[in-house]
């Protein structure tokens, strides 16, 4: 990720994580890693991750948090803050976030505040982790009122993705996460979209070199989106927000019960390919591709128990709307987006509706 202050390097790649110690040990972070994790990847993981640190002098501690979001909390933070700073007297602590994005956003915050800031690594375990979270540096905790209000800009000074670890995700995690990669193909890269096109089943059953291909195809666009706009300031980052309006506004009005994220976003892709078809900017055929590609990945084709006027209200509150006006990212063709504002109301109800099931 090539920023001016402090670049970092993203290693993606099939059995990489016996070689996190050694991958480390030039960068100098300290001697004494501590690793943020959940009991689940602990269990399937934290061996090799303990083993490949210590193979090369590092001391190893674990600190668990529970698997769920309700973990991004600042309470959460603050226990964790408070085992780091109890058991690290007269060390040279860093952390290392080994998780889903929940992990990686709290271990992330927590390493930008202890000490106004110790360095901190991400090993991202689930595919949105790896595609997405792990990279860009945004960290935070929830509020009850709304998620990712407690947050920073603060950028790991590695990542490494195992694409191995990938294999103890349940298949819905899985499908989760090829939401948010069909995602980078639309916004950024017609070859990538067309490889999940061509290798939609051997990317749900996690072969090896397709998600290894697949993985770094989506870090390099995260990587180029965030070193041209690192801070979220110049409207750049806006693209990797395809998908998203509606995909947060169906997560909102559902209470975040029945969708997971990556499913809302796809629901939320296929409204937004019919807005961008509606205003003429978008083919027709391309709104089928994206929409058949999602379908081959298992992701939902219809909005189910929510009614349309319910998605337009939780619409209404997203953040990223400015001054009560809308705002969309829409694609141009495959492999392209532009962000559109102020769209006539009845386009944007016209193409949802087209997206809410019968029951
Ligand atoms: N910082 C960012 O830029 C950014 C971007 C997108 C999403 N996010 C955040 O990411 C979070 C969602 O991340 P997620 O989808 O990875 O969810 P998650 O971290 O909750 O992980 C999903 C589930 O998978 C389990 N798990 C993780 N790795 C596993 C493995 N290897 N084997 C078996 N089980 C495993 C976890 O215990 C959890 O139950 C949200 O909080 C969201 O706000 C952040
Ligand atoms: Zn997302």
């Amino acid at each position: 990720v090539d920023l001016k202050e402090n670049p970092y390097e993203i290693l993606v790649g099939s059995g990489i994580l016996k070689d996190l110690g050694a991958v480390l040990k030039p960068l100098r972070l300290g001697r004494d890693a501590f690793i943020v994790t959940n009991p689940i990847i602990r269990r399937y993981h934290g061996r090799q991750i303990s083993a490949a640190l210590k193979a090369h002098g590092f001391s190893v501690s674990f600190i668990e948090v529970k698997s769920g979001e309700k973990s991004k909390s600042a309470r959460t933070a603050f226990q964790v803050i408070s085992r780091v700073a109890a058991l690290s007297l007269r060390k040279a602590p860093f952390i290392v976030a080994f998780g889903g994005g929940v992990v990686g956003d709290l271990a992330g915050f927590v390493a930008a505040v202890y000490k106004r800031g110790i360095p901190f690594v991400q090993v991202p375990t689930t595919l949105l982790a790896q595609a997405d979270s792990a990279i860009g540096g945004k960290v935070a905790v929830d509020l009850p009122v709304g998620k990712n209000l407690v947050g920073a800009f603060y950028q790991p000074s590695l990542v490494v993705s195992d694409v191995n670890v990938l294999s103890t995700l349940d298949k819905r995690q899985i499908r989760n996460g090829l939401a948010e990669i069909v995602k980078y193909g639309v916004i950024a890269d017609k070859f990538l979209f067309h490889y999940i096109e061509m290798n939609a089943a051997k990317a749900l059953s996690l072969h090896p070199m397709i998600m290894t291909e697949i993985i770094q195809s989506c870090s390099r666009i995260k990587a180029r989106v965030v070193a041209a706009d690192e801070k979220e300031t110049k409207g750049l980052r806006t693209i990797l927000n395809f998908g998203h309006t509606v995909g947060h506004a169906i997560e909102a009005a559902n209470q975040y019960k029945n969708y997971h994220h990556g499913e809302a976003v796809a629901l939320g892709m296929r409204a937004a390919a019919g807005i961008s078809c509606r205003m003429g900017m978008l083919e027709d055929a391309d709104a089928r591709r994206i929409n058949a590609v999602l379908t081959a990945l298992g992701l939902p084709e219809k909005i189910r128990g929510i009614p349309c006027a319910q998605v337009l209200k939780c619409m209404a509150f997203d953040k990223k709307f400015k001054a009560g006006e809308n705002r969309f990212v829409l694609a141009t063709g495959i492999g392209s987006v532009r962000v559109i504002e102020r769209i006539n109301p009845r386009v944007i109800r016209s193409a949802v509706n087209a997206v809410i099931g019968r029951k």
